[in-house]
């Protein structure tokens, strides 16, 4: 009895600890940031249904000039360095853009590529976005591009594919054996910096943080370069799932072996109590 009662003092203060004083601390010690917002809040939606016949002109004569559609046949029309030295970064490819950004991230983006991208402190009239501004084109013809990419997806992405279409062009994965798309003597003169190697990011960042700051990483890192790339979230969880799979491949073996040691542990005890109770009848 004595032993129960010791017990439930240590779980009522462990767990008094885990679910109260440490949360407190935290969010003393790292003030807290609202959110990753899915929703795209900030950007008006069009709630126009698009026509993606009309999307398919609007695309073939605006976009292939720089983009690759791969899934199409569509090649990118120049080698990497070329792209990176006219426009400054080369354009991703857009077989899957129409299901890795959300819809209304990417009207908002054609419309106004630096407000979408949170990109206002790097660019402007003297330094323009790599990529043009369609505000030229009518809300309807918006939502049509928008339609047609996405009805030219015909199966899901892979995780690597998510991440080379939306991080690929500035990102190398370095022990999956990707370099970025853009070299990083162009990276740093486009934004200011250069883009790190993200292979062991999920290890010195955790997936938590990762999670807010893919969405805005304004939001977590005060004037950086990085822009935001307006993923949905389920394409943002195949990011960090390819995160984890390149930096974190023992995470599995580890989470099984931490499983059998409780159960090892678990029967042990019994084993323990078993004795000890044989012990004392003999004794008393
Ligand atoms: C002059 C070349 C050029 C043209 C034309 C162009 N783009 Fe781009 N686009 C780029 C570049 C360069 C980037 C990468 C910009 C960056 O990362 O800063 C880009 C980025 C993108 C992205 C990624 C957005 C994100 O948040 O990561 C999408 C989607 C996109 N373009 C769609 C289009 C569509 C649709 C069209 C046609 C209506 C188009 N682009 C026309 C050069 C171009
Ligand atoms: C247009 C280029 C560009 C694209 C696209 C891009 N990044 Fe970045 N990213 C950068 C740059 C530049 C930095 C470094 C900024 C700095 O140090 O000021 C950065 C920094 C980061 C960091 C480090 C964060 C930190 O706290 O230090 C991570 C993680 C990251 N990016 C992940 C991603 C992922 C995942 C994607 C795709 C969903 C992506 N990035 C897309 C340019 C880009």
């Amino acid at each position: 009895m004595r032993e129960l009662k010791i017990l439930a003092i240590v779980i009522f203060f462990t767990a008094l600890t885990y679910w109260g004083v440490e949360p407190y601390a935290h969010s003393q010690m790292h003030p807290h940031v609202a959110p990753a917002d899915f929703s795209f809040k900030d950007i008006q939606p069009l709630a126009l249904n698009g026509n993606s016949e009309n999307g398919k002109t609007l695309v073939e004569a605006n976009c292939i000039a720089c983009h690759s559609i791969k899934s199409l046949g569509f090649e990118a029309p120049m080698s990497n360095d070329d792209a990176a030295s006219a426009y400054g970064v080369v354009p991703p490819d857009l077989s899957h853009a129409g299901v890795i950004y959300d819809n209304n991230y990417l009207s908002g983006f054609l419309k106004d590529p630096v407000s979408a991208t949170k990109l206002s402190h790097k660019f402007g009239d003297a330094k323009p976005y790599a990529m043009p501004s369609y505000s030229f084109l009518s809300n309807q013809e918006v939502a049509d591009i928008v339609a047609y990419l996405k009805n030219i997806v015909a199966t899901k992405p892979t995780d690597k594919m998510v991440f080379e279409e939306a991080c690929g062009r500035c990102h190398s994965m370095k022990y999956d054996g990707t370099k970025a798309q853009t070299s990083s003597v162009f990276m740093k003169n486009y934004l200011g910096a250069e883009a790190p190697d993200v292979s062991m990011m999920i290890r010195s960042k955790k997936a938590e943080y990762l999670t807010t700051f893919i969405n805005e990483p304004l939001k977590m890192v005060e004037g950086i370069a990085m822009p935001r790339v307006g993923l949905t979230e389920a394409s943002q969880a195949q990011v960090i799932a390819y995160m984890e799979h390149v930096g974190d491949r023992k995470k599995a073996e580890r989470e099984d072996l931490g499983l059998n040691l409780i159960g090892f542990m678990a029967i042990f005890t019994l084993i323990a109590y078993m004795w000890k109770v044989r012990i004392w009848k003999e004794v008393a």
